[in-house]
């Protein structure tokens, strides 16, 4: 199926009209992008929530508590530099959720928030020069298990 996008507020314009849906190159892999979206998971990992509460939390992993607060989280510190995540899964659904913690810089070209599945200078180094992203494939499905899981009713373990 072909697929006419928009381009994203701030966004990479797509060049030759509507072709197939783009394939961002930024990323630790090649992704496919639609709409706000990643929609397939990334690296084929199966997200665990439990194990998104830590790297939410954790400050060797994603350490997301630094800016992002979430009601009922058992956490020392919550910061409020970023929004609330509290409910996110009521507002986004998991694969806005993917591209969001994956590459906040697409979606908000100013953010503060880092693109933790970015790698940087791809076009410009040789394959073996690539840093590694903030985080992994699993550590960002596990992410997107737990916060797609928080919804105001029915709370999900926080
Ligand atoms: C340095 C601060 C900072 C850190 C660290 C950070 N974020 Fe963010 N985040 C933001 C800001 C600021 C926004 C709002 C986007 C904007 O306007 O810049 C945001 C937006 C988001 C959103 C979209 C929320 C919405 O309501 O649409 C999600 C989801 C998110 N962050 C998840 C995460 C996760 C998961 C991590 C950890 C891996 C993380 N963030 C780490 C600052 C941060």
């Amino acid at each position: 199926m072909r697929a006419c996008l928009a381009a994203l507020a701030g966004g990479l314009l797509l060049t030759g009209g509507c072709t197939e849906a783009e394939t961002e190159q930024r990323l630790a892999e090649p992704v496919t992008v639609e709409g706000d979206a990643i929609p397939a998971p990334l690296g084929g990992e199966t997200g665990d929530a439990a194990r998104g509460r830590v790297v939410f939390v954790d400050r060797e992993q994603g350490h997301c508590v630094l800016c992002h607060q979430v009601d009922g989280l058992d956490a020392e510190f919550q910061g409020n530099v970023g929004p609330a995540l509290t409910g996110l899964g009521d507002r986004l659904d998991p694969a806005q959720i993917r591209l969001r913690v994956a590459d906040a810089q697409r979606i908000w070209p100013d953010t503060v928030m880092p693109s933790y599945y970015r790698v940087y200078g791809l076009n410009q180094v040789g394959e073996e020069y690539r840093g590694e992203p903030a985080l992994t494939a699993r550590q960002i499905e596990d992410l997107v298990a737990w916060l797609a899981a928080l919804k105001t009713e029915g709370n999900e373990d926080g």
